[in-house]
């Protein structure tokens, strides 16, 4: 059992846990993720790790309710425990000197990138970060990511912080006047789509963090498959992490909404509108 310390309401639909799990605290890296059960009913939810702290044996994760297992877990209170929780799981990010960075995220993708724009500047490299939200209410970790971030781009759909716009038009603003030697971008299937794009025309290669329905998480049961360079892969233990020039779009993008309508009937069950 794994208990939960803290727990802090970001916004009305993004929630902030530390949950005690000393062993995985201990080995978890930038882009790796754990995958959880609220109790032995539940499904299994895939959550990356935003920070391990190895000496307080802590987990810090962050979630969008988005569907029943989500709604759940927001549900859950200090004292409460998670049933299992298993990680750190997938290949961590490569994190070394490549010069001048670019991060990009996106909603709750913000919380993903966090622990790579902290480890990259780490590891001496100038970092730009671009975060992108809907509105002001849903932009998240800003203020840390602007700790550990050289210059900070913030933009809102409807302007009411930063810039209104897309993260693209950010993009494209930097790489007119800075030359960046490798990008990242997590966010929205779509926002990753189009910001490999944006990098690709200007020649700059992108990782993407991928996060297809998993089960398992150990590269067993096949749900997580996903299409790198016309060959399947797993993102779970091949990834999460791709480069996105690499990456079959439509078939991920259609891949992620398979079971919409089954989600769609569990949510109103779950909130008993059925
Ligand atoms: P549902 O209503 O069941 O589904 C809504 C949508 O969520 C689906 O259409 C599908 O696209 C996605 N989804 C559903 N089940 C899964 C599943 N088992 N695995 C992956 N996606 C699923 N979300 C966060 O908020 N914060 C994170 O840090 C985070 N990290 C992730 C890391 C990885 C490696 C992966 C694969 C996913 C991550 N997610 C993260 C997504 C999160 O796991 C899903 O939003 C969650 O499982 C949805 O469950 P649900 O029952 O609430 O939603
Ligand atoms: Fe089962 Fe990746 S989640 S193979
Ligand atoms: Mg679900």
């Amino acid at each position: 059992m794994f208990k939960i310390v803290e727990k802090n309401e970001l916004n009305p639909l993004e929630f902030e846990f530390f949950v005690i799990a000393p062993r995985i605290a201990k080995k978890a890296k930038a882009g790796q993720f754990v995958i959880l059960r609220i109790d032995d009913t539940g499904e299994r939810i895939p959550l990356t790790v935003v920070e391990a702290d190895a000496k307080k044996g802590l987990l810090r994760l962050i979630f969008q309710v988005i569907g029943k297992s989500t709604a759940t877990l927001a549900n859950l209170q200090v004292g409460d425990c998670l049933l299992d929780l298993v990680g750190p799981l997938g290949k961590a990010t490569e994190i070394k000197k490549y010069g001048t960075v670019l991060l990009v995220g996106g909603g709750v993708g913000i919380a993903a990138l966090f622990p790579i724009i902290k480890a990259l500047k780490e590891a001496d490299n100038k970092v730009i970060t671009i975060l992108g939200a809907k509105n002001k209410d849903l932009m998240i970790l800003a203020t840390e990511c602007g700790k550990y971030s050289d210059e900070l781009y913030l933009m809102t759909d409807d302007g009411s912080l930063g810039q209104k716009g897309l993260v693209t038009d950010a993009m494209k603003a930097i790489f007119a006047k800075e030359k960046i030697d490798t990008a990242w971008a997590i966010g929205p299937s779509l926002m990753m789509k189009f910001s490999t794009l944006t990098a690709s025309e200007a020649g700059i290669p992108i990782f993407v963090s991928l996060n297809p329905i998993m089960i398992d998480g150990t590269g067993m049961c096949g749900g997580c498959r996903v299409t790198i360079d016309n060959q399947i892969k797993f993102a779970c233990v091949d990834g999460p992490e791709f480069l996105g020039a690499s990456v079959d779009w439509d078939d991920f993008i259609n891949r992620m909404h398979q079971y919409h309508n089954e989600e769609e009937v569990a949510l109103k069950l779950y909130k008993g509108g059925v």
